[in-house]
């Protein structure tokens, strides 16, 4: 389902950050102050060389901008504001506020911010300030301010970047200001203590309330906390550090009108402590940050992922990357450098799953500090190396591809991804901690990538009518009106995959009583009387031959059937992958599926494409499994965004001009292993 597309170049906002040419957007991070004056020119030269549409600046320079409390120094910052304008490059201009300097916390120490157990967060990295700290709102938008008045009439001005990846290293904070306001957020929630204490069971190890005053953050205890307290802490630490970016996003809105407002959001799956659901309507651009985390089992399958879900955010629109990296970070035990080719095929990646720009961290490898080995646009070794070079050709590549600007990726599938389902799951004392949300997430997706299936990644009460099929893993908290929106959108036609431990408690982590899964029982006709879990290096054989891990069930069937069942360990004979037929040819309702164990590999990738095929979905062109296969389209054109995931060279089925080796392909395209291919198609229906 295509979603509607925008005029092409996707808007205004997105002019300036392209420079107002006809390419795609390239930018990175400028910390200019790390730098002497003399280097300025030269950075702006080579920028242009590389073409670069924009920097981001300023980010961590409030100790520069405001050397002493209420005293502002921008001239500096106004001077590189000019040699960028002058060098045709744009700003997307950061508010400074990121991370305090030392002045704030010698003189205001209570800004502080205080871990699980009792201990201060001192200066001396980054991000040192509470989420619930007034204090810290005043000074911050003291410094958005002065930003504002100075630059907003600034002709380089193309953005203004708010604060830097909010919650990154702060969050949750447990000091007292935030125990104040914890309880002001509770009262709102729940009008009284006593429906507080329903909604988080109370009666349970004589934890009843009297009075608000009683209430504490979940600090660190001897057992761990009430699960329904940290989900609510979860959800409150959100919405503290949205009401910070809404201080700053004010003080814009009134001084630097008309002026587009972000921050870059973390959408990698390891960073779970924003709701960014609730974040997204507050962008001008959704923009995020994204680096390949070596330990996961699939790093650029992650990579895909992020990017669906930051195009779900943006409401199918296109998004921004604002940072990844040109190759190795520096926060891993063990940072790789990326391989030939892997730059490329990573940024390829970010447009083909909806970016419209992509920036990198950052311009110049820091030749001090903590980053001081994090990869750059360029490195300390200078032009003369296979970074530089992979970055020009990167610049030449986004010159060519200007008009997939504004299109729309095309997707049939969406799968629903729900920050406040992780936080109640990802707690102790479930019945397995191998149980993980986000892990069948990954793995359905994945199977749906090689398969060439685009998926949208969308919150559970997105509107769901127009896909044919809707993926619900492990959604262990589901709302009601989650539940009616799934069960809504299978009786309008979609098929349904439910994975399991998905539906069991609701929105207060409350368990759904009659039988597991809950909120979903009806609609998949089964009823789970109790699980059991596999122990680690266990595993259970489906009459299929398939290998099962993790998690196992004693799935009753009513209304649907087995298509899968245990054929070792105690349930042998039950069922295993359920499916309750909708209504077929005599009416609208599609299959319903229950997976009730977790299935890897050829096993998975077999069940989803005996579903996607029943849901008739189907990969935009015909290719061997392993090739990731996404159609961007908008009025300007069709855009086929081709990437090999496996280690042999692939042939696909198709027609266009390749804007990445920028030769034709006739019928058939040839892929080496990890090559990554943009065809602009000839008229392709829609
Ligand atoms: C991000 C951050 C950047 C830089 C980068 C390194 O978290 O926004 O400032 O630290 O990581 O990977």
């Amino acid at each position: 389902m295509t979603r509607s597309t925008t005029a092409a170049g996707g808007g205004a906002h997105w002019s300036r950050l392209r420079g107002g040419a006809d390419r795609l957007a390239l930018g990175c991070d400028y910390n200019p102050e790390q730098w002497p004056r003399e280097v300025w020119p030269e950075d702006v030269a080579l920028m242009r060389e590389a073409g670069l549409t924009f920097v981001t600046l300023g980010v961590f320079s409030w100790s520069l901008l405001e050397p002493e409390e209420g005293r502002f120094d921008l001239d500096w910052l106004a001077e590189v504001m000019d040699l960028l304008h002058d060098g045709g490059i744009a700003v997307d201009l950061a508010t400074g506020t990121a991370s305090p300097p030392p002045w704030l916390a010698t003189a205001y120490p209570q800004v502080l911010p205080v871990d699980r157990e009792g201990r201060t967060r001192w200066p001396g990295g980054r991000q040192h300030w509470c989420p619930s700290s007034a204090l810290f709102t005043e000074k911050a938008t003291a410094l958005t301010a002065a930003m504002a008045a100075r630059f907003a009439d600034h002709p380089a001005l193309a953005m203004w970047h708010v604060s830097n990846e909010y919650g990154c290293h702060h969050a949750p904070c447990y000091c007292d200001t935030c125990a104040v306001a914890f309880r002001t957020w509770l009262e709102r929630r729940y009008g009284d203590v006593a429906a507080l204490g329903e909604a988080w069971g109370t009666a349970f190890w004589s934890q009843r309330h009297t009075s608000f005053a009683q209430v504490l953050p979940p600090r660190l205890a001897p057992t761990p906390s009430n699960p329904a307290q940290v989900l609510d802490y979860a959800r409150f630490t959100s919405d503290a550090l949205l009401a910070q970016y809404l201080a700053e996003k004010e003080v814009l809105g009134r001084l630097s009108p008309g002026v587009p407002v972000t921050t870059n959001f973390m959408t990698h799956s390891h960073f779970r402590h924003l709701d960014y659901h609730r974040w997204a309507p507050h962008q001008d651009v959704v923009s995020t940050d994204h680096y390949l985390v070596a330990r996961q089992e699939q790093p650029e399958a992650e990579l895909a992922f992020s990017g669906d879900l930051t195009r779900g955010l943006a409401s199918g629109r296109p998004w921004l990357l604002m940072e990844h990296s040109t190759s190795a970070v520096n926060w891993q035990p063990v940072n790789p450098a990326k391989d030939p080719g892997q730059m490329l095929r990573n940024a390829v990646s970010h447009l083909a799953h909806g970016a419209d720009g992509l920036a990198f961290f950052q311009w110049r490898a820091s030749r001090a500090g903590s980053e001081k080995y994090h990869s750059a646009l360029l490195p300390h070794a200078g032009t003369d190396t296979r970074i530089w070079r992979d970055v020009l050709a990167l610049g030449a590549l986004l010159g060519r591809a200007g008009a997939v600007a504004g299109t729309r990726v095309e997707a049939d599938v969406a799968l629903l991804w729900d920050y406040e389902a992780g936080w109640a799951l990802d707690q102790p004392n479930q019945p397995s901690t191998r149980m993980r949300y986000g892990d069948d997430a990954h793995a359905l997706h994945a199977a749906l990538l090689d398969l060439g299936i685009a998926t949208d990644v969308v919150h559970p009460d997105a509107d769901l009518t127009a896909y044919r099929l809707i993926v619900v893993p492990t959604l262990h908290l589901c709302t009601d009106a989650s539940a009616a929106n799934v069960a809504g959108a299978a009786a309008g036609g979609a098929h349904v995959l439910v994975t399991c431990w998905s539906g069991i408690v609701d929105e207060h982590d409350r368990v759904r009583l009659g039988g597991y899964p809950g909120a979903f029982r009806e609609l998949l006709g089964v009823r789970v009387e109790e699980v059991w879990p596999l122990l680690p290096g266990e595993h259970r054989t489906l009459d299929d031959g398939a290998t099962a891990t993790v998690w196992s069930e004693d799935v009753g069937l009513e209304g649907a059937e087995a298509t899968a069942t245990f054929a070792d360990g105690p349930l042998a004979g039950r069922a295993a992958v359920t499916r309750r037929p909708g209504a077929g040819a005599a009416g609208a309702a599609g299959d319903a599926w229950y997976l009730a164990t977790r299935l890897h590999g050829a096993a998975l990738s077999r069940l989803v494409e005996r579903i996607a095929t029943a849901a008739g979905v189907t990969a935009p062109v015909a290719a061997p499994v392993g090739v990731e296969r996404v159609r961007r389209r908008g009025p300007q054109g069709s855009f086929l965004f081709l990437t090999n995931r496996t280690a042999d060279t692939l042939t696909v089925d198709a027609t266009g001009h390749d804007l990445v080796t920028d030769t034709p392909a006739d019928g058939a395209l040839a892929l080496a292993p990890g090559a990554v291919a943009v065809l602009i198609e000839p008229e392709t229906p829609a």
